[in-house]
């Protein structure tokens, strides 16, 4: 039978699977993450994620404890899996990862211009918290603003 995107499990994104994190990086970012940042990430233990289909990873979420914060820093689904809920489901488990933390708030940064990932995090409970002017380099030397956001998890202890 042919697997469907309920088949699609989430796992710690290991070493052995930064070819293909990367080939989804690169296809997805402006401006991608490269294999240095990914080892970096994961040998400074960071939340870092994978969702796979079988042996196909088909995307992958990795954020930073911090004191009693959390920071999303990437999140990124290939191209040809994505508007299936596949983020949302990375970023629930985000969420949930950060309450077992004991995190407060989880914050993040967003190009200024990427509307599908401002309306997932606005889906998930995320709000606009501040403006960035000219944070995110561009093609042909410009720079875009990042929007800061900031989800207030509920139940955190004080
Ligand atoms: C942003 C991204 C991770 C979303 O992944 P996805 O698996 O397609 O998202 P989901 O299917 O879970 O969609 C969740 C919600 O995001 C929004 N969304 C997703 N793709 C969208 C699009 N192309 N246009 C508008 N809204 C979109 C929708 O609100 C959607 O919910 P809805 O369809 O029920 O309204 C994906 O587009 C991606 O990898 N983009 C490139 C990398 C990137 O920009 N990462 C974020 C850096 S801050």
């Amino acid at each position: 039978m042919p697997l469907t995107y309920a088949d699609a499990r989430p796992h710690a994104l290991t070493s052995a699977q930064l070819d293909a994190a990367l080939a989804i990086e690169e296809r997805c970012s402006p401006h991608p993450w490269t294999r240095g940042n990914f080892e970096g990430s994961l040998a400074a233990g960071h939340y870092a994620q994978g969702l796979s289909r079988g042996s196909e990873l088909l995307g992958y979420c990795i954020a930073m404890p911090a004191a009693d914060e959390a920071h999303l820093l990437n999140i990124a689904v290939a191209p040809e899996h994505q508007k299936h809920g596949l983020a949302q489901r990375m970023v629930r488990a985000l969420l949930a990862w950060a309450r077992e933390q004991g995190a407060r708030d989880v914050w993040l940064e967003v190009r200024a211009g990427n509307d599908a990932a401002q309306r997932l995090y606005l889906r998930q409970g995320f709000a606009p918290a501040g403006r960035r002017p000219n944070y995110y380099p561009c093609p042909q030397g410009q720079r875009e603003d990042a929007l800061l956001m900031r989800l207030q998890l509920q139940g955190a202890t004080a």
